[in-house]
């Protein structure tokens, strides 16, 4: 059996999307006062859409500056040129880095448009660059309805570190509409491993909507197994789900 997982229930995602973006700003802004970094562990898919609106929001608002944030990306897909407009680089340019002052050169995603006979060097290459900047202190993460974070699928082991995996079919299959049909999506993606985000300090898990209340119970309630590899923040000292209402309604608890 895993460890309590702390959670916290919101009225909307916009709610818990003020709350968490608001942490983010008070992290950043004592990290710049004491002359430190910060390392943010970033995310793509529609879950974490309401957090970067607000982060852009406070950075154009209230002054929030990211000129001192390394940021570095759960995935990438294999096979999709660097500016294909459903990359998670381009995502990631289009839903945050082209409204805040992040500086090109901290921004971070596994490389997915390289060879794939050199794409074993260049996992190796990414783990080494999170290791160089101290680590992530805080990772984001949505969840997959197969439970997955990142793209470390069922079965993925929790010491993986970054590699390239074969997409789960119902992955696929959610991401079918973004490409204009399933024989788009990319079969394969380069995710950070289990491990690797279980590396990070602090992680937070959010999940919106009645479609992830299912996976969302698994993941808490269930014990850990490599069949839900959201189950795994179940053995991290500091990780959190932030939850609307209907993600968290079928819990017991
Ligand atoms: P979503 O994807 O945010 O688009 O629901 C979550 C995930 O697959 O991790």
């Amino acid at each position: 059996m895993g460890h309590f997982t702390p959670l916290v229930v919101f009225e909307s995602p916009e709610a818990a999307c003020r709350q968490l973006a608001a942490d983010i700003a008070s992290f950043i802004r004592s990290n710049d006062a004491r002359h430190r970094p910060t390392v943010l562990g970033l995310a793509t898919g529609n879950t974490p859409l309401p957090l970067y609106r607000e982060l852009i929001r406070l950075h154009r608002e209230e002054g929030l500056s990211f000129r001192n944030v390394t940021s570095f990306n759960l995935d990438e897909y294999v096979g999709l040129e660097r500016d294909h407009p459903q990359s998670y680089r381009s995502f990631m340019h289009r839903h945050l880095f082209d409204h805040i002052d992040l500086p090109a050169q901290n921004i971070h995603l596994p490389p997915g448009g390289v060879l794939t006979d050199q794409i074993p060097a260049r996992c190796t290459a990414y783990e080494a660059s999170i290791a160089q900047a101290g680590g992530i202190d805080l990772q984001i993460l949505g969840i997959g309805r197969t439970g997955h974070i990142g793209f470390n699928e069922p079965g993925t082991h929790i010491d993986s570190r970054t590699q390239m995996i074969e997409l789960d079919a119902v992955t696929r299959q959610d991401a079918a509409p973004t490409f204009g049909g399933i024989a788009n999506v990319p079969t394969h993606a380069i995710t950070m491993g289990c491990g690797t985000i279980l590396a990070a300090r602090q992680i937070a898990l959010l999940a919106w909507g009645s479609n992830k209340a299912a996976i969302v119970r698994k993941a808490i309630e269930e014990p850990v197994t490599d069949q839900v590899s959201a189950s795994f923040l179940q053995t991290h000292r500091a990780a959190t789900f932030f939850l609307d209402r209907a993600a968290a309604a079928a819990l017991r608890e």
